[in-house]
This record gives C-alpha cells, sequence and structure tokens, in this order.
C-alpha cells in the first residue's frame, strides 16, 4: 500500500477503530468463547474491541494463526489484519544458546545467522514481530534478566543487537522469512537497584547516555522496527511514562519513526508505581510519552476516547501512534497477504531441520567458555574410564527461560550425546543429586511454582550411585547448574553460588576423586571460587539450546576447541557487583604490591578484580601476542590509524581466537574508563600459524559524552591495546591532535 491510501484509510476508522489497533492481547482473547463472562473477562473487554484489537503477544502455530487471522479479516469492516507478535529470543523451535552465552562467541555473523532461522522458523508459523533483541546493558549478575543481554559491553551490544535486527528483519520484511525485530527494554531496565528484577533504576544522565543508551540506538540506526518500555523508572519516571526518553532521546534525537510497546501491563503499573492516580491518567502519560500498543491492559481502548473527547489530548496522538501500527502491518506486506509465511507444509520443512540444528551445534559450541583446565581437558574418545555424574547428565532442560515455544523433547541431553560420540564402552552416567535443595521453592514462569524435590530415600540411593562411580573414574565430568527458574525474568538471586545440594555433590566427589571437569549450565555468572578449587576444569555452557548436549559433547571430546569469550565479568561473591572491566582508576587506586595501604580503592578481603574477567576464555591451544604497533604517533579528526599486533598459535590443536582492541582515554573533561572495547575479530589460527590483526582507530570511536554534554572527543593521549582479554597490560600510545 502506498501511503496515500494508508492516510485514507486512516481517515475512514472510528476513533474507537484507531484506538483498538493500539491494543494487543494474548492470543486466548481470540480463542475465548465470551470474553465477557468467561475465563478471559478479567480486561472487562466487549466482544467488539476484541474483535478489532490490533495485535496478539505469544501465541504461535500457524494452523492456529491463519484461523485466527481468518475470523478476524471477516469481522474487520477495514480489512486491517492482526498482527502477531511473540517472544522469540534465542530461537523458535531449534532453540540457540541464551542470548549472555551468544555473546561469548564475540562471532556477529553467527549471531545474525541464529536470528535469521528464529526468523524463518517463526514466520512459518505465523508470526510477524518478535520481542528481541533485548540490550540491556548488565552488570549485576543477581539480576536474572542478565541470561537475556549480550552482557556488560556496550560495544559489544551494540555489534551484537545489530546483527540480531538484520537476522530478524533481513533485507525486506517483504521478503518471505522475515520478521520485524522489536528492542526491549527502553531504557536501562538491566540496572535494577540491587540486581532485584523490576526495582529503581537510577543513573546520572552520563552514564545512561554513554554506557546504557548505544546499544539502543545501534538497533534503531540497523533500522529496527518497533521499540518495547520498560518497567523500572529512570531518573524517578516509569521508562513506560518517561517523555525525556522516549520523545526527546528516542524519536527526538534518534529519529525513531517506528512502532513504540509498552512492556506487558507497563501502563497499568504506572499506578502502583504512584505517578499515576487511576486508569485514565496512566492511559494520558503513556500516550503523551508515545507509547503505541498497550500491551495487555484494557487502560487505552477504556481511556483514550474519553480523553479526546475531554480535550485533554489532540486526537492527532491516536492518529499518529494507529498510523505508526498500520505503516508497520504494511512493511509486512500484510495488507496485501495477512497470511505471509504461515504454513503447516512450511513448518514441516523447516522446524528442527538438519542445518537449523546444525547451526544450534555450531553456535553453542562457539558459546562455550572454557574457564579452567589444568590438563584434564581434552577427553579422550578411548582408554580412559568416564564418569558423567550431576543432574545436568540426563536432563533436556538446557534451553534457558524464554524458550517457551520450544519442546523440550528436542533436546540433546549431555548423556545422549556423549554415547552418540564415544558409544558405552567406558563411560557411565549418575545423576547424584537433583538440582534443588529439598523445598526450595522459586515461582515457575508459567506460574506454577518450581520446588526441590524432597525424597530422601532416592536422593541417598543416586548419591550413592554417583559415588560409586566416581571412586572406579580415571575421569569425573559434573554437570551441574542453575535451575532453569532461577534465572530470567523474576529470577533474581541474592547469593549467585550453586545451589548447596550440588556443591555439597561436588565435595563428596571430591573426597573420592580428585580430577573433576565441573560443565556448568546456568544463566548468569556464578560465584565459583569453590568450584574452580575442587575441579581440575571448569567449562561454562550456559543454557546451550537444543543441541547443547551435542555442543559440550564436541567441546570435551575436541571436537570443537573452545573458542567463548566471557561477556560478562564472574565476580569472586557479590560483594564485588556491580562489577564491570571498564571502571573508572579513582582518585586513589589500589597497586598490587601496596596491601598495607589502607587508603586505596580496595577491598581488603578480596581482590577489586573480577575471578573470571570479561574477554576470559581459554582455549586446548596457546596464543601468543607481539608487536603490537600503530602506524603514527598521532591522528587529527580526519585521519585513520591503525594498531596492529601479531598472534601465533604457539599450541598444539588449531583453535579460533577473539582478538580485542581496548582504548583508554588518559585525560578528559570527565574521567574515562580504564579500558574501553572498541573493535573485536575472531580469527582461526593452526598450530605454528601466525597472523598480523589490524584494526583501524578513528575520531569516531574516540567519543564520549564530555563535561559540556556533547558527544565528541577531546584532543589528547590514549593508549591502546589489543590482546585475549580486559586484563590486557601491554600498550601502546598516540595522541589526537585538533
Ligand atoms: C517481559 C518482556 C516480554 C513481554 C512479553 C514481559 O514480562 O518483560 O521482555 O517481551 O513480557 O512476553
Amino acid at each position: 500500500m502506498e501511503q496515500t491510501e494508508l492516510d485514507q484509510l486512516l481517515s475512514k476508522m472510528t476513533l474507537d477503530e484507531k484506538i483498538d489497533q493500539l491494543l494487543q492481547l494474548t492470543g486466548e482473547f481470540f480463542e475465548s468463547e465470551d470474553v465477557v463472562t468467561g475465563p478471559t473477562s478479567y480486561l472487562g473487554l466487549t466482544q467488539e474491541t476484541v474483535d478489532l484489537t490490533g495485535s496478539s503477544l505469544n501465541v504461535v502455530g500457524a494452523k492456529k494463526l491463519n484461523h485466527i487471522q481468518k475470523q478476524y479479516l471477516e469481522k474487520n469492516s477495514h480489512k486491517i489484519p492482526l498482527l502477531f507478535m511473540a517472544d522469540i529470543i534465542n530461537g523458535y523451535k531449534t532453540v540457540f544458546p541464551i542470548p549472555l552465552a551468544q555473546g561469548c562467541t564475540f562471532n556477529p555473523e553467527l549471531v545474525e545467522k541464529s536470528a535469521a532461522v528464529a526468523a524463518k522458523e517463526s514466520s512459518a508459523s505465523g508470526l510477524h514481530v518478535t520481542f528481541s533483541p533485548m540490550v540491556d546493558l548488565v552488570r549485576d549478575p543477581r539480576w536474572g534478566r542478565v541470561m537475556e543481554s549480550t552482557g556488560e559491553d556496550t560495544y559489544l551490544n551494540g555489534v551484537l543487537g545489530r546483527a540480531m535486527v538484520r537476522g530478524y528483519q533481513g533485507e525486506s520484511l517483504l521478503e518471505s522469512g522475515t520478521i520485524a525485530s522489536c528492542v526491549k527494554h527502553f531504557a536501562a531496565y538491566g540496572a535494577p537497584a540491587g540486581g532485584r528484577d523490576y526495582n529503581t533504576v537510577d543513573l546520572s544522565e552520563r552514564t545512561l547516555r554513554e554506557d546504557y543508551l548505544p546499544a539502543y540506538k545501534e538497533t534503531i540506526d540497523e533500522g529496527c522496527e518497533l521499540v518495547m518500555t520498560a518497567f523500572n523508572t529512570v531518573d524517578g519516571i516509569p521508562a513506560t511514562a518517561n517523555k525525556t526518553l522516549m520523545n526527546d532521546i528516542l524519536r527526538g534525537e534518534w529519529g525513531f519513526d517506528g512502532v513504540l510497546i509498552s512492556d506487558y501491563a507497563a501502563i497499568a503499573e504506572l499506578m502502583t508505581h504512584g505517578v499515576a492516580d487511576d486508569e485514565k491518567e496512566a492511559a494520558r502519560l503513556a500516550i503523551e510519552a508515545g507509547v503505541d500498543i498497550d500491551m495487555m491492559t484494557s487502560i487505552y481502548v477504556k481511556n483514550l476516547k474519553r480523553l479526546v473527547e475531554e480535550g485533554v489530548i489532540p486526537e492527532k496522538l491516536i492518529n499518529d501512534s494507529t498510523m505508526r501500527v498500520l505503516q508497520l502491518k504494511n512493511k509486512l506486506g500484510l495488507f496485501e497477504n495477512p497470511y505471509r509465511d504461515a504454513s503447516e507444509e512450511l513448518e514441516k520443512e523447516l522446524l528442527l531441520c538438519d542445518d537449523h540444528r546444525c547451526l544450534s551445534r555450531e553456535i553453542a559450541g562457539e558459546s562455550i567458555v572454557l574457564l579452567k583446565n589444568d590438563g584434564v581437558l581434552p577427553l579422550q574418545k578411548q582408554n580412559q574410564k568416564l564418569a558423567f555424574i550431576g543432574p545436568y547428565v540426563d536432563n533436556t532442560s538446557l534451553s534457558g527461560l524464554w524458550s517457551i515455544h520450544s519442546d523440550k523433547e528436542t533436546v540433546v541431553t549431555v548423556k545422549q550425546a556423549v554415547l552418540d560420540k564415544i558409544g558405552e564402552a567406558d563411560v557411565s552416567f549418575a545423576k547424584g543429586c537433583e538440582i534443588l535443595n529439598p523445598g526450595v521453592l522459586i515461582g515457575g514462569f508459567g506460574g506454577e511454582p518450581t520446588v526441590g524435590p524432597n525424597d530422601s530415600v532416592a536422593a541417598q540411593e543416586d548419591l550413592k550411585e554417583a559415588l560409586q562411580l566416581a571412586e572406579k573414574a580415571d575421569v569425573v565430568v559434573l554437570a551441574l547448574g542453575e535451575h532453569v527458574v532461577q534465572s530470567g525474568e523474576g529470577g533474581s538471586r541474592a547469593e549467585i553460588t550453586l545451589p548447596e545440594i550440588q556443591l555439597d555433590l561436588l565435595r563428596k566427589i571430591h573426597a573420592v576423586n580428585h580430577k573433576i571437569i565441573v560443565v556448568l549450565f546456568n544463566g548468569r555468572p556464578l560465584d565459583l571460587r569453590e568450584v574452580h578449587e575442587k575441579a581440575s576444569a571448569v567449562v561454562e555452557a550456559w543454557f546451550p539450546g537444543t543441541e547443547g548436549g551435542h555442543a559440550v559433547a564436541d567441546v570435551l571430546f575436541n571436537d570443537v576447541n573452545p573458542s567463548g569469550k566471557l561477556s560478562m565479568s564472574f565476580p569472586y561473591s557479590v560483594g564485588q557487583i556491580p562489577i564491570h572491566y571498564n571502571m573508572f582508576n579513582t582518585g586513589r587506586p589500589f597497586k598490587k604490591g601496596n596491601e598495607g595501604n589502607r587508603f586505596a580503592s580496595r577491598y581488603t578481603d578480596i581482590p577489586n578484580e573480577a575471578f573470571y574477567p570479561f574477554g576470559f576464555g581459554l582455549s586446548y591451544t596457546s596464543f601468543e601476542y607481539f608487536g603490537l604497533t600503530l602506524d603514527k604517533a598521532s591522528m587529527s579528526s580526519e585521519e585513520v590509524l591503525t594498531a596492529s599486533v601479531t598472534v601465533k598459535n604457539t599450541g598444539a590443536y588449531t583453535g579460533k581466537e577473539t582478538v580485542q582492541l581496548y582504548i583508554q582515554d588518559l585525560v578528559g573533561s570527565v574521567v574515562r574508563p580504564l579500558k574501553e572495547l572498541k573493535g573485536f575479530k575472531k580469527i582461526s589460527l593452526e598450530p605454528g600459524e601466525a597472523q598480523t590483526v589490524t584494526f583501524e582507530i578513528t575520531e569516531e570511536m574516540l567519543k564520549f559524552y564530555t563535561a559540556s554534554k556533547k558527544w565528541e572527543s577531546e584532543a589528547g593521549k590514549f593508549k591502546v591495546f589489543i590482546g585475549p582479554d580486559s586484563c590486557i597490560e601491554d600498550f601502546v600510545e598516540f595522541t589526537l591532535v585538533k
């Protein structure tokens, strides 16, 4: 449709019809026999409103959605199709590693491919929009939703956020196999005080602009079609009513002209936050802040018309929002083909097909991070008696909390993958213990509580069997982790160790066998001090997705040499949080070797540094960096400087290495971080092979939010570090001349 046709369409719509386009409901409303008295009556909607609703949430499946669309269009006099949105976070039926793990690949190409597969599969199942990527910057592993982010670094999040948007949206939304992308949660949802979900966010404008906002902007620049608001406050104003964020920054400064959707019931929460007295006020605040779609409340449909009629808000606000929704439908080609890709045949062909599983295995392999290895890894495929023990050995719960549309039975377990790889001869398997301590209660995602089981006889049997196997084994592989409901939305934790029952298993196994490889399945950085101390090797597998078992086995047996690098720092303990590599120097930095100096910025009981730092990850081979140079000692704003380093594979295996470029601005009008990631390149080297890696440094990379509140660079000296992780100390210097 041309814009003029959309204008005509809008002009023919009644105010009610326009407002109904701004309502989003879950699938149950469209399938409900009776929305007035039935189970969906809780929103107090009329059947007419449901019949004209603009979009649906989290209902999937070609057959179902085609049916809903057909019925919907029959009732819609303007023939405006219904828009189907859902949370396709790390894959649809073929599940990829959780986003935090995808961050560890430092591989935008693979991330883009995974998003493209998610788009292909979900569009075949009738979906039009995904609520992804989530680019909330995360520095607090207590927050359960760190698993949905690609990590603690602004630059990395921007690069990977862009990759996801490209993957979902392709070249054009008119092409089949694409879906529109919705970046979330605008803004700064990743910084809730104390790591407690939904809690207040209070950041300086500088931190917000320098650290938290850039990744959202990157996705907008990439053409991301939608933005979702956040549940939190920013500077005292809930994001969903925050005019500065949405009108001034997002739409004003960044020129975003797509659809802005509230998070789930976030408009109603304006009342619980205490900035709106009643629903009418909440509706006014949200629409004035530019929120187009009201997700799962009836506040817009019950109040916007009144607000217009009473002259409180101009009808233009409704017209603008409705037009943005119509434009999105038009970009997706829905007016011409309301069913788009939705087809049961296509579902059969695409969902979980071999190619998709292969990609899932590949990206899961690259997201695994080897945190410790005293030489026990890689395992031999023969002549080694192996015992695989732990609650994650034969467990299909490997996809993370947001894989709500996938099926557990399609997941490859560690046990199955090991049997596929080495057969039954030298290997045994045992559960050892449950994931959670008996009686521990955590709310489940579907509303049902998850309770740690409490059968002491079975527990003793499990432990006995595990200890017997461990005693006889040459090497024990201990598959441990968090319960899937311990991370994700509503999954904040004040303690971030493994559940005690599993630490106890580790201690008991350690008492009979010291050769332990711990493989971890979790959604956040953990306090791993005890695990590190007792294990000979530690493998961070995150929640790796459908092919998780295969990916883990590939790494353990060196069919894949681990190359993942941490996208988020692992603290010593919660006392260090927030912890991230790009901190400031302070006026009293602590220098190693000066422990007697009380008056330095330090902890007296643990180091300042992370236990495992950002960017860190081992390989079965080793890499040496040398010859760090710059092609000139100074540059002007127009010039480009080239930094180069040579990386050599000095070990015995072919391996991939993520070469990381960090820059430090030595003196600024405001204090600058000790290091900032400004580029990375992932290379593959054969044993003995060396490669010179170059990075171009431009003035753009040196800009920040200066004391004059401008995004600009300042003349002066800069340090350049290129190395394997954020701890790299070798540097060269240059001067920016202006
Ligand atoms: C989450 C969003 C999600 C939405 C829709 C909310 O609870 O915060 O991330 O997209 O639900 O399912």
